[in-house]
This record gives structure tokens, sequence and C-alpha cells, in this order.
């Protein structure tokens, strides 16, 4: 695993160009949130998903880092004075605090453009093929648009406050954390150029898994060590906001994360190394504790 992120950074890092122009500041502010060192979940989850459907490690990287790149973006804007207010992130200062709101907010944007940028390229396109580009591209913008993250986002924001029934969590979940762990292994199985059964099956692991991971999220904030999870704890509580630990207490929810996981590794067919590293992934991840 400690080699795959070394790959996956060292490919991450190259497409930020190192330059000193006038627009310098925003390179900097985008590289300062992509090397802050998160875990790299959802570029790990497409390079298993295209080797269990027989594509190659190279072949992931670069829909991985696209996603590693809107996965930045959604953070870097999360935590802005408009949204989630928050001034610490990954253990580090936020990236407005570092570099102001306007850039931060510019340097999502630029990620978000980048993200795209890298699963269209001629580079790319000669190591997947055009076909599987269009379709990468296509996914990741339903995913992460009105109907996916963003709307997430928007429940999320809506529901502050005020609360909210386990459907309306539900939705918001799987939009707001799902819809991108989705894409991320829909993007893997793309790379490898599977059919639909394949993305099928990865788009009900990627569920399972994605709400796990939010509930695990839910649970952290209360009872994770700051340090450890390298951002305040109790802000869904200072935030007013419905969980699924306020709902269900921490006790149900690990039962949940359980249950969840159980469904996730259920979706996972066959006995290569790629389908037991993910089976193994969903187990470490309800686990996790940061
Ligand atoms: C932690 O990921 C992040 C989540 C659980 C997702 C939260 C969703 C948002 C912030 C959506 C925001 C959307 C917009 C449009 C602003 P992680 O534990 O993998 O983080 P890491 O990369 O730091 O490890
Ligand atoms: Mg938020």
């Amino acid at each position: 695993m400690e080699k795959l992120i070394k790959t996956i950074e060292e490919k991450l890092y190259s497409y930020v160009p190192n330059i000193d122009t006038l627009e310098k500041k925003v390179f900097d502010s985008m590289k300062y949130s992509l090397s802050a060192g998160g875990k790299r979940i959802r570029p790990i989850l497409t390079a298993y998903f295209c080797e269990l459907n027989g594509g190659t490690l190279e072949q992931s990287l670069p829909f991985g880092c696209a996603l590693e790149m809107i996965h930045t973006y959604s953070l870097v804007h999360d935590d802005l004075p408009c949204m989630d207010n928050d001034d610490l992130r990954r253990g580090k200062p936020s990236n407005h605090i570092v570099f102001g709101e306007d850039t931060a907010l510019l340097a999502g944007d630029a990620l978000q453009s980048l993200a795209f940028e890298v699963l269209s390229d001629s580079k790319t396109r000669d190591l997947v093929g055009d076909t599987a580009c269009i379709k990468a591209v296509n996914c990741l913008a339903k995913r992460i648009g009105a109907v996916g993250m963003v709307g997430g986002q928007v429940i999320d924001l809506e529901y502050e406050n005020k609360s909210a029934d386990v459907t309306i969590l539900r939705t918001m979940d799987d939009k707001k954390t799902g819809a991108l762990i989705s894409a991320a292994c829909e993007l893997g199985c793309i790379a490898a150029n599977a059919d639909d059964k394949a993305i099928n099956d990865a788009v009900r692991y990627a569920k399972a898994l994605g709400l796990a991971f939010q509930v695990v999220d839910d649970i952290l904030d209360i009872t994770a060590d700051e340090k450890e999870l390298g951002k305040h704890t109790g802000s869904d509580k200072e935030n007013n906001k419905s969980t699924y630990v306020s709902l269900y207490g921490v006790e149900e929810c690990k039962k949940l994360v359980s249950q969840l996981t159980e469904e996730a590794i259920g979706c996972v067919y066959g006995e290569s190394e790629s389908a037991q590293k993910l089976r193994e992934l969903a187990l470490s991840l309800a686990q996790r504790n940061k």
C-alpha cells in the first residue's frame, strides 16, 4: 500500500507545473492541498478496480489522480467560511487560512479543471483509448455535479441547524461522499475497458463502502483524537448537524458499519490479488482512526 501511495503521489504532483509566472500563487495553493497527505483512498480504489478487470496500475493512474484532484477541490471549498468554515484540514491550516479565501476558491476551481484536462489529454488517450476517456469524463462529470457530490453538499448545508431523518441523511451521504467513491471504482473499470456488468458490481461495492465510510466519518467526529484525525472533532454537533451518530448513537453506528462492510465485500468476486485487496480495503476502512 505504501508503495502504491508513493506511485500515486508522484504522478499526482507531476500534473502541477513548477512555474514562476504571475499566477504562481494559484499553483502554490493547489500544490499545498494536493500534497497535504490524504489517505489516497479514491485513486487506490481506481487502481484495484482497474487491475481486477485486467488493466494495469499505469492505466489507472491518470484517472485516479483526476479523482484525487476533485476530492481535494471539494475539501478546499468545504472548509471555506461560506461552507463549513474549518481552519484545519489534514493536520494543517486549511487552504484559505494560508492563501486567502479568494485564492482557495480559485485553486479549487483550477483543480476541477485540471482533473478533466488529465482525463482527456493525449497521453491518457494513448494509454486507455479515446472511448474510455470519453466515458470517464461523462461518468465523473455526472458523479460530482448537481445530481451527485455538489447536490449532496447542498443538502448538507440545507440541513445545518435543522434535523434530518434517516432517508434524508442517506440521500445526502450517497451523493456527498458516495458519488465520488463510486466514480473512483467506476473509473477503474473504465480504464480497463471493462463491461457494464463489471461496472454495476463496482457501483454496488462503492455504494456500500461509501456509506460505511461516511458513517465512520460521523463516528470519528465524536470519538477520534484531533491530532490523529487532522481536523477538528465535534464540528457536526457544533454546526447542529444530524448525523448517523446523532440518530442512532455510536454503538448502533458501529454495527451498521460492519453490515455495510460485509455488503461491500460480497460484491467482489474471485480470488485474484486485486479482489482480495478490495476486500481488505473495505475491512481496514471500517477500522480506520483517521
Ligand atoms: C473525507 O475524505 C471526506 C469526506 C468523507 C467527504 C465529505 C464531502 C465533501 C467535503 C463534499 C464537499 C463538496 C463540495 C462541492 C464543496 P477522506 O477521509 O478520504 O480524506 P483524506 O483525503 O484527507 O484522507
Ligand atoms: Mg461539509
